[in-house]
C-alpha cells in the first residue's frame, strides 16, 4: 500500500470538487493496463471516465442516478447509459443480463452508497475485476475537527476490509490538497459543496467557529484506490 499526497493551487472555490475528481478519474483509469472491452461504470456522472479511455472496447455502460448527468454522458452505438440508482433492485435485474464485465470501474461515487458491502457482494457477480476510486473519512478533515461534525464518509481501511471479501485487490491511499485563496473562499466552498454530506448542516454558529478557526488555506481530500492486480 502506497500513501501518496498530491498538492493542487487553485483560486476558484467552485470547482475544487471537479479538479479532484478529474485527477482520480485519471489516476484510476492509469492503473487499468488491461484494455477492457465490457466494462460497466457505476456513478458514471457526465462520463469523465467514458471519456478518457483510450483504447477500443466493445461495450460500456454506464449507471447514474442523477437524470442530468445522464443526459450529458456520451452516447454511441456501444455506450448504453442507464438513469438508475445501483442499489436499486430494478438496478440489479437489468444488469445482470448484460454480465460478465471485463471490468467493473467506479470512480467518486461509492462513498454516497447506503449499504456499500453489499453493493461489493452484487458486483462480484458482474465481474472478476474493478476498479475503485472512493473518496474516504480524512477528507475534510481539519473542518470537521473544528466544526464538531460527524464525517459521513467510509474509512479507508474499513472498506479495504469489506473489499478483500469479494476480491483479490491492491489498493492505494491518495491525498489531495487544494489551496484556497482565504478562509471565506473556503467557506463559499463548503456551502456549495454541502461537505456535511448534505444531512447535518452547520449552524451559524459552527459556520462563524469554522471561519475564524479553521487553521488552513487549503482543504484536503483523501481517496482510496481499490484495483483488481489483473487490470
Ligand atoms: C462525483 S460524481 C463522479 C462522476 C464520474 N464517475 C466522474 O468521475 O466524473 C458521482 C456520481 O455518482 C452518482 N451516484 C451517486 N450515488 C449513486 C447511486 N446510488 N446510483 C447511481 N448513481 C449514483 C451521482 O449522481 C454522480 O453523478
Amino acid at each position: 500500500m502506497k500513501h501518496i499526497r498530491e498538492f493542487s493551487k487553485q483560486s476558484h472555490s467552485y470547482d475544487a470538487n471537479t479538479i479532484v475528481q478529474k485527477k482520480v478519474a485519471k489516476y484510476l483509469l492509469s492503473k487499468i493496463k488491461s484494455k477492457p472491452k465490457k466494462i460497466l461504470d457505476l456513478g458514471c456522472g457526465t462520463g469523465d471516465i467514458n471519456k478518457k479511455i483510450t483504447w477500443q472496447y466493445e461495450n460500456f455502460i454506464g449507471i447514474d442516478c442523477a437524470k442530468g448527468m445522464c443526459e450529458k454522458h456520451p452516447v454511441s452505438s456501444n455506450i448504453l447509459v442507464l438513469n438508475e440508482n445501483f442499489e436499486s433492485e430494478s438496478f440489479q435485474k437489468k444488469i445482470q443480463k448484460f454480465a460478465p464485465f471485463d471490468i467493473v470501474i467506479s470512480s467518486s461515487a461509492l462513498q454516497w452508497s447506503d449499504d456499500i458491502e453489499e453493493l461489493i457482494k452484487f458486483t462480484a457477480s458482474l465481474s472478476k475485476n474493478i476498479a475503485f476510486s472512493i473518496f474516504t473519512c480524512n477528507t475534510f478533515k481539519d473542518i470537521y475537527n473544528v466544526s464538531g461534525l460527524k464525517t459521513f464518509l467510509p474509512d479507508a481501511k474499513e472498506l479495504v476490509t469489506i473489499i478483500k471479501k469479494y476480491f483479490d485487490i491492491n489498493y492505494e491511499i491518495k491525498t489531495y490538497k487544494v489551496v484556497f485563496d482565504d478562509n471565506m473562499s473556503i467557506f463559499r466552498y463548503i456551502k456549495k459543496s454541502g461537505v456535511s454530506g448534505g444531512k447535518k448542516k452547520l449552524t451559524v454558529t459552527q459556520t462563524k467557529n469554522l471561519i475564524r478557526n479553521y487553521p488552513h488555506d487549503y482543504l484536503e481530500f483523501e481517496v482510496l484506490y481499490v484495483v483488481s492486480p489483473s487490470v
